[in-house]
């Protein structure tokens, strides 16, 4: 009866973990999707290709969006506010590249660098394998 007790405990212990691991690869997923597309973006609206360039304003604002809910959940006030002002910087591209407007769009996307690098700054942990949130 102890060791099924056991046994128990550490099944439970375990779920919980692969529980945290999981919302940790999901978040990762995100800036694994923001990296390229922020890339694709810069390039699209230097080429003036405004669907393109919409569609990635559009993919960086929602997934900015969950990456702004993770740290909600988490309770992390200024990693929330790097997460909106990043997405607000990505829709006011997104309107920019709307009207035409590809200098200011290209200002805009480059406004949302610093939030990237404020954000890495303080929550970003660099390992041997790659990157830790901390
Ligand atoms: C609210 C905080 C926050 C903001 C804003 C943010 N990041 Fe991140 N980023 C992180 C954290 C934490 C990690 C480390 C965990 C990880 O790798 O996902 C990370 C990792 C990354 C990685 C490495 C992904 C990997 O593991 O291979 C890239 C690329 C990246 N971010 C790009 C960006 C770009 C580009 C922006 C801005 C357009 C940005 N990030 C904005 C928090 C943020």
């Amino acid at each position: 009866m102890k060791k099924i007790c056991v046994l128990l405990g550490i099944t439970t212990l375990l779920a919980t973990a692969a529980l945290f691991a999981q919302s940790d690869m999901d978040y990762q997923g995100y800036m694994k999707v923001i990296g390229p597309t922020n890339g694709s973006l810069q390039k699209n609206i230097a080429g003036k290709d405004a669907k393109a360039a919409g569609a990635d304003a559009q993919k960086l604002q929602d997934t900015f969006k969950m990456v702004e809910a993770y740290w909600q959940a988490k309770g992390t006030a200024d990693a929330v506010n790097f997460a909106k002002n990043a997405g607000a910087a990505f829709a006011a591209a997104g309107k920019s590249i709307g009207a035409g407007n590809f200098d200011q769009a290209l200002t805009d996307a480059k406004g949302a660098g610093a939030n990237c690098g404020g954000c890495h700054m303080a929550h970003r942990e660099k390992t041997d394998t790659g990157f830790k949130i901390k």
